[in-house]
């Protein structure tokens, strides 16, 4: 069973030629209203996945939030566990240039509000695959974590957003609890600073290792993803050749496909080479989810000509 804990937001993105600098205004034509939250849509990926998930967070007592709600629903996420507070549902403003890159700032509302009792004892078990992220109380998630690796679950946390000026103390303790880390490559450098440095990403990765033994991931876009184990094995899996449209979600898609890889077969090579290639395909769609693909189109994907001559 997967148990993602985490953010449930309502994205309203603008299409920019350019991502305005400070003080700079900028005209686009109008805003989509998308589902997002890293939360939200790393259930969506697993559950397209064919995982079976369960969502942990909050959404406010309002159209954002049962919209939320009932997008997860639709997906096959089980949204029982999801309560409903005073605070509004968070809401995500991003900015998506020419290039398909963003610009996110996130109002947290509802997500800001997610505590560690939130978290039901019956998805907590041996055969839990745990999903976290920052968009929540970094204190709830721990405490979250730590009860699924007490009872023998597993957990992937993955660091995004990465808080600027992150404490060594609470970088460890994330480490302490997670079985599989997973950052981009700015986030792996932004947490190798907590633990002093480190000269690129994959040295960063390594000392992540160091110090927490967990499995280490980095994605790098285009040049896939990194994977460090323990032992300092360097594994890697491409990304497939795509164009992208929005990048928006790739991040989550990666995250939530290699959750629902572990939890079904636990291969970590497998799992790192078909959460490479989700991620690339929900690069080809506007917005975080639309593009996530489904088992079956992955495996369509990864079984033709230009998934094999990627891998
Ligand atoms: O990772 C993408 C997500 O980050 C968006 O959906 C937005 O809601 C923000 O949380
Ligand atoms: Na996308």
């Amino acid at each position: 069973m997967i148990l993602v804990f985490g953010s449930i937001n309502m994205d309203l993105v603008a299409s920019v030629a350019a991502i305005p600098r400070p003080g700079e205004t900028v005209l686009s034509p109008g805003y989509r209203t998308l589902f997002g939250g890293k939360g939200a849509n790393q259930a969506v990926a697993a559950a397209r996945m064919g995982g079976e998930v369960a969502m942990v967070g909050r959404v406010g007592n309002d159209g954002f939030g049962a919209s939320c709600r009932g997008n997860l629903a639709a997906n096959g996420v089980a949204t029982e566990h999801i309560l409903t507070g005073a605070e509004p549902t968070g809401c995500a403003f991003i900015t998506v240039d020419a290039a398909g890159e963003n610009a996110i700032t996130v109002a947290s509302g509802a997500n800001g509000a997610v505590a560690a009792g939130d978290l039901p004892e019956s998805l907590v078990g041996a055969d839990t695959v745990a999903v976290m992220q920052m968009e929540v109380p970094l204190a709830a998630s721990l405490d979250a974590a730590r009860k699924v690796k007490a009872a023998g679950g597993r957990v992937v946390w993955n660091l995004a957003p990465a808080p600027p000026g992150l404490k060594a103390a609470d970088l460890r303790d994330i480490l302490a609890a997670t079985d599989v880390f997973v950052v981009n490559e700015i986030e792996a450098m932004m947490a190798a600073e907590a633990l002093g440095g480190a000269s690129d990403f994959k040295d960063a990765a390594r000392r992540l290792v160091q110090a927490g033994s967990t499995i280490c991931v980095v994605t790098a876009g285009a040049a896939g993803a990194f994977a460090c184990e323990p032992d300092g094995t360097l594994h890697h899996a491409p990304a497939l050749p795509v164009t992208p449209v929005d990048t928006t979600g790739a991040g989550d898609t990666f995250v939530g496909v290699l959750a629902a890889e572990l939890a079904l077969h636990g291969r970590l090579d497998e799992a790192l080479r078909r959460a490479c290639a989700a991620a690339s395909l929900a690069c080809l769609a506007a917005g975080a989810q639309d593009g996530m693909p489904t088992r079956r189109q992955l495996d369509d994907r990864l079984s033709g000509p230009a998934g094999a001559k990627a891998a």
